[in-house]
Formats: C-alpha cells, sequence, structure tokens
C-alpha cells in the first residue's frame, strides 16, 4: 500500500516536472546543417519539450512531425509587408507552411511568431507599420482554418522597447519606449484579447557587452549577494533578468493589462567571441536560468514558474557578426551538434550531461595550415589571411575568443584551414598562392579547436555536382568513341 501511494507520488511528481522543461530556439544559419532528424532525436533524447523555429523549414517540420515536441514557428520580418497589406497572403502562408504540418499526428505547433523584434532599433521603424496588421490577418487565416482555439499568432519582440528612466532605473518606473508606446499597446490588447502571450527577448549578456560599468555578478543567478542589490519599494532585485522582466511587468501594468501572460522567446549566454563569453560563463547563466525559471518563486513582481526558449541550439557559422563576433557562439551545441557543456534541463543541480547529436558524418580527418617551408611573414600573407577570414569564420581569434592566443602563423593557419572546411576541403581550395598545405594532423589544441566539417549541406550538393561531372565526363567520352567507331 504504501508503495503504491509512494509510486503514484513520483509518478506525479516526474510527470509535474516533465511538463515544465525549457523550450529551445532552432535557427539554421549556418553554412553546413546537420540533418533534421538526427537533431530532432537529439531534441528527445534531452527532453526538450518546446522548439522555436525562425521559419518553415520542411525537413526540419518532416522530422518533428508525429513527435510531442511543440512549436512556435516564425514567419520572417520580410514577409510582414506582403502579410499587412494582403490577407491572401497570410492566408497562402499558413495553408502552405500551417496546414500542411497541424493536423493530428503531425507537427504540434502551438504558436505562430509574426516577424522576428520587428521593433528593434536598429530597423530604423522599417517594420512598424505593417506589425499589427500581419499579426491580425495571420491570426484570421489560422482562424479561417479551424485552428483558431489551438494555436496563436504573436509577435516576439526586444526588450529595448521598454525601459526605465535614467534618473530612476528602477523596474517600476519602466514603461514603452514613448515613439512605439501607441502601438505597442494596439498589439498587446489584440493579443491579450485573443488569450495569445506576449513574447519577449531578454539578453543580461548584451547587457554586459554593452557597458563596462556594468557589475559581472548581477548578469547572474548567484551573485546577489556580493553586489549592492536595486531595491524597488519593497522589492529587492539580484539579477538583472528579473529586474528587465518586471520592467516589461510594470510596462503591462500602466497600459491595463497586469496579468499579461508573458513567454522569454530568447534567452541565453555564448560560448566565443568576447571576454565575457566562454564555456563557464554559459554554463552558469543558463543553469542559473534554468533553476530560476522553473521554481515557483518567479520574480518580485510576478510569482510563479516563467517560460523560456533557450538561445540557441546550434552554433550557426553563417549569422552576421555585425552585433559581435559572439553572434555565431550561442549554442548549447557546437556545429557538429557536440554537446558544450553540462547542463541539466530539469534544473535539479547534478551534473548532467546533455546528449550529442548521434551519427554525425565528417568531412575526412584533413587541415589546412601554414606551409612551414613560409619564412617570410609579409604582406601577401595577410591579404590571404584576410580573405580567408572574409568568407569563413575567424571569430574564435579576436580578443578574449578561444584561439586568440596564438602566433601569427597559428593565426594563419586557422583561417586557411576554416576557409578550406567551408569550402568542404578541396584540394585546390588550399592553396593561397602557395602558403598553405594540407596536412593530416590535428592543429588543435585545448582551448583552440580546429574543425573538421561535418559532411552534409553544400558538400553534398558538391558531391553530386561532381558525379554529374564525372557522368558527362564518361559520356563525353562515349560520343568520341562513338564517332570514332562510325
Ligand atoms: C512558407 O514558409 C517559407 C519559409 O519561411 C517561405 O519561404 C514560403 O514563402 C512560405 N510559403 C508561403 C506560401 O508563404
Ligand atoms: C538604419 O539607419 C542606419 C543609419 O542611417 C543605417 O546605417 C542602417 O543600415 C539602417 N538600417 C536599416 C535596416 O535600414
Ligand atoms: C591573430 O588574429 C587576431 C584577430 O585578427 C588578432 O587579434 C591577434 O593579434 C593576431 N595574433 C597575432 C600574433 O598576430
Amino acid at each position: 500500500m504504501m508503495e503504491a501511494l509512494l509510486f503514484v507520488v513520483i509518478m506525479n511528481y516526474i510527470a509535474t516536472l516533465a511538463k515544465c522543461s525549457v523550450g529551445v530556439n532552432w535557427g539554421t544559419m549556418a553554412t553546413h546543417q546537420l540533418p533534421a532528424q538526427n537533431v530532432v532525436n537529439m531534441l528527445k533524447d534531452n527532453g526538450f519539450e518546446k522548439v522555436k523555429l525562425f521559419e518553415a523549414d520542411d525537413s526540419i517540420l518532416q522530422a518533428l512531425s508525429g513527435t510531442d515536441i511543440q512549436v512556435m514557428l516564425a514567419i520572417p520580418n520580410y514577409m510582414l509587408e506582403d502579410m499587412s497589406l494582403d490577407s491572401g497572403a497570410a492566408a497562402a502562408w499558413v495553408e502552405a507552411n500551417l496546414t500542411a504540418y497541424a493536423y493530428p499526428g503531425g507537427v504540434d505547433i502551438r504558436y505562430v511568431a509574426v516577424g522576428n523584434e520587428p521593433f528593434l532599433k536598429s530597423y530604423n521603424g522599417t517594420y512598424l507599420q505593417h506589425t499589427l496588421p500581419a499579426l491580425k490577418n495571420v491570426q484570421e487565416a489560422i482562424n479561417n482554418v479551424g485552428l483558431g482555439s489551438q494555436i496563436k499568432a504573436t509577435v516576439p519582440l526586444n526588450a529595448d522597447i521598454y525601459n526605465s528612466p535614467d534618473s530612476n532605473p528602477v523596474p517600476s518606473a519602466g514603461d514603452f519606449r514613448p515613439e512605439i508606446r501607441d502601438l505597442t499597446v494596439q498589439i498587446v490588447q489584440y493579443l491579450y484579447s485573443n488569450d495569445a502571450p506576449f513574447v519577449v527577448n531578454i539578453y543580461p549578456f548584451l547587457s554586459l557587452y554593452g557597458n563596462i560599468y556594468f557589475p559581472l555578478d548581477f548578469a547572474f543567478f548567484d551573485g546577489g549577494s556580493k553586489n549592492k542589490p536595486i531595491k524597488d519599494g519593497d522589492y529587492v532585485y539580484t539579477n538583472v533578468f528579473d529586474a528587465n522582466y518586471d520592467t516589461l511587468v510594470w510596462s503591462l501594468t500602466k497600459a491595463g493589462y497586469p496579468d499579461m501572460k508573458i513567454i522569454v522567446g530568447e534567452v541565453g549566454w555564448p560560448t566565443d567571441g568576447d571576454k565575457n563569453a566562454n564555456i563557464e560563463n554559459a554554463k552558469r547563466f543558463n543553469q542559473g536560468l534554468i533553476k530560476h525559471v522553473l521554481g515557483e518563486q518567479g520574480t518580485p513582481a510576478r510569482k510563479g514558474k516563467i517560460e523560456v526558449y533557450l538561445f540557441s541550439l546550434i552554433d550557426e557559422d553563417a549569422k552576421s557578426i555585425e552585433p559581435g563576433s559572439f553572434e555565431r557562439h550561442w549554442g548549447l551545441f557546437d556545429f557538429d551538434g557536440k554537446s558544450k557543456y553540462e547542463l541539466d534541463l530539469l534544473g535539479m543541480e547534478e551534473n548532467k550531461g546533455l546528449v550529442s547529436v548521434q551519427g554525425v558524418r565528417y568531412m575526412l580527418r584533413k587541415w589546412c595550415v601554414l606551409n612551414p617551408r613560409v619564412k617570410d611573414l609579409d604582406q601577401e600573407l595577410a591579404r590571404n589571411v584576410d580573405y580567408a577570414c572574409s568568407l569563413s569564420d575567424c571569430t574564435a581569434l579576436g580578443y578574449g575568443s578561444s584561439c586568440n592566443g596564438l602566433s601569427v602563423e597559428g593565426n594563419a593557419s586557422y583561417a586557411f584551414n576554416m576557409y578550406y572546411q567551408f569550402k568542404n576541403q578541396n584540394e585546390w581550395d588550399c592553396d593561397f598562392s602557395g602558403l598553405a598545405v594540407v596536412t593530416d594532423e590535428d592543429p588543435s589544441d585545448d582551448k583552440c579547436r580546429f574543425p573538421v566539417m561535418i559532411a552534409y549541406g553544400n558538400s553534398v550538393l558538391l558531391l553530386h555536382r561532381n558525379l554529374v561531372n564525372i557522368l558527362l565526363a564518361v559520356l563525353e567520352g562515349c560520343i568520341v568513341i562513338l564517332l570514332l567507331v562510325s
């Protein structure tokens, strides 16, 4: 009897745990994509139950089909104008990208994200007028196919749409930025009336990156007592995430929506490309965050669990580095699906490793390095290094990054290798005016990894193209022989 009772209690406990794991953003701006099915298997192995996709990618949606993984599916910003002006465009998107997958036994799509941070200051207002009409057209199109009660359209917005005045930098003084306040409140109104959540992206790493005076420990969830906490009336803040989240809670309250549902659509920490971007900080932040959001305590201004989607799943080597070199290193997993550090997604504090993507195929164990016989490290070399970096990814070389300790020669080898790997290890892409040679000796050390590319993506296309070329050559040969015979 006791055992049975205990069993039921334990099973219930496990069931509640299972329902409250964190979600994750799966971006695909990489030159070489892991097969979607292998990644979905990894999501299942690790118990991820929610993913956010930046666009409708057929192979990913196919792989998610039939799983229990809940999906937030985004419409890219460039489509907002069309969708705002033409409800037919929204209906076409819903038909091609939603109803095609969101059937019983298909993909469990819960939210459609209309745009991505369309009110970001750096977009100079480009999407301001299109966002709300597009949101409405998309939700109406969803309603028209009978999915309105299960799929809610929303708009992920960046945390720079609200702030507190410098003169009184506490959450309770926060409000939406004056120049976009009316528009934002109209969106909130629409979402609220449709029982849809407000989605916000919060980045403590960027607070630290953008302000050298920012107290490091305030970015994390365990450093509170070492800092002077921020006092806001009766509320005490020991980390910037809570302060930021509550600034939104207050902004919504002032707009008349104190109980608006909030989802944090992106939050995370990069592992390379800046002095504060490393494995140790990323693990400290993400583990602290998971423990914090899955607990019941919530933030000072809003108790209860907090729903978050970690940013991000896998490193993306084709992302723009205009915001900073760290942009290509947000993944919990490397470009090849290897887990970077231990992370317990249930926040139980055990040192639980994440399961890496299984069955990954690599290209040959070959690297392109500076020819050791080269002695003149002149301008010719510098020019070739710049060229290699401009067409690949040298973000690990910069100040504070994993490969920053290399010599001039090491830098050159790193740049040549990245170019060679990006180009799928073609012999002719390891030349650089005779400065480079191919080697089968791994130049990596403990800190700095010289990668070998995965054998997917454009490498596969290339293989096909090579095959076609060989076939054509063979055909040409036959024709020659035929001509000779006749
Ligand atoms: C479906 O989504 C994809 C990816 O975002 C997009 O390229 C395509 O145009 C969409 N289809 C329609 C009919 O809008
Ligand atoms: C916004 O304006 C700045 C400065 O005029 C410009 O450099 C930038 O390219 C613009 N961005 C967009 C997305 O239009
Ligand atoms: C290697 O390249 C990085 C990034 O360009 C640079 O910061 C560093 O100073 C270089 N190292 C040497 C020894 O030239």
